[in-house]
């Protein structure tokens, strides 16, 4: 099987999913050549996994992004567009996220806004030359994850179709930055269609992660492996799509 891509960057890779899919990324058969492991705090003690990682995967490369930070994310598209030269980045992976437990109730203004600048607005900006250089430069025709692709993991909770009830946790801010998440999702995949750059919503199912907790019914490699399996499946008739990590497509 063909590598994924060539080159692949996971945003909020230091524990859960995003630990979880650099981790089987590095290991697949077909590596990528760059694995852009980025998160918050690369050398400090949050980000021992990704070091222990990348000591054994030459392809990994520990990148510093808060995707809240604008100085950080140019710094990290500097870095990135060091090690691709003039080759482009071929896959962003938008999966640093943050939760909130709190209703419309109980709410202030500001967890609303910090809930929507990490789950809605992200790096991808920055990041779209990059991208762009990608899509021209592969020989590529069609969409593809190998050619270009924007990944923005997203969740079931988001969708206003289902709108599911989670009576333990209301989680209002998650769901309604999540649903502006996929809103985005399907603005970006019709603009950048005709550039090449494919663009799809994921959600992992519910995950045994900080965020997914213990009661979660998927183990974290379940997903990951179910996540990349859908990846590599992706063509320009999925793009705009909000699949699960089966590849079942969901209702916006
Ligand atoms: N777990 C589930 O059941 C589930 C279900 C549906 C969707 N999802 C989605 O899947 C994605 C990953 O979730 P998870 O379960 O792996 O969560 P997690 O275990 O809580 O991990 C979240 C990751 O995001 C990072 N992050 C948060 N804010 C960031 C920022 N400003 N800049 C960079 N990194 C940041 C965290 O970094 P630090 O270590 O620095 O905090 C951490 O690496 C999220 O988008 C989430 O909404 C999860």
């Amino acid at each position: 099987m063909a590598a994924l891509a060539r080159s692949v960057l996971v945003t909020g890779s230091s524990r859960g999913i995003g630990l979880e899919l650099v981790r089987r990324l590095a290991a697949s058969p077909r590596p990528p050549q760059h694995v852009f492991a980025t998160c918050r705090h690369p050398q400090g003690p949050g980000g021992k996994a990704l070091q222990e990682l990348a000591a054994q995967h030459s392809s990994i490369k520990l990148v510093q992004l808060d995707t809240v930070n604008l100085p950080s994310i140019q710094g990290a598209v500097r870095a990135v567009g060091y090690h691709l030269k003039d080759q482009g980045l071929n896959l962003l992976i938008n999966n640093a996220g943050i939760s909130s437990h709190a209703t419309l109730h109980s709410l202030d203004s500001q967890e609303m806004l910090d809930v929507f600048a990490t789950n809605v607005v992200g790096p991808l900006q920055e990041f779209l030359p990059l991208l762009e250089q990608a899509a021209k430069g592969t020989g590529k025709e069609g969409l593809s994850c190998s050619r270009a692709g924007v990944i923005n993991i997203s969740t079931k909770l988001g969708s206003i179709g289902l709108c599911l009830r989670v009576p333990e946790a209301p989680m209002d801010p998650y769901r309604a930055s999540k649903a502006a998440q996929n809103m985005v999702t399907r603005c970006l995949a019709a603009e950048l269609q005709d550039k090449g750059i494919l663009c799809c919503a994921i959600h992992p199912g519910w995950v045994k992660t900080d965020m997914g907790t213990e009661q979660a019914l998927l183990t974290v490699e379940h997903s990951v492996r179910g996540i990349l399996t859908v990846l590599a499946s992706l063509s320009q008739d999925s793009s705009g799509a909000f699949l699960d990590w089966e590849g079942n497509s969901l209702p916006w």
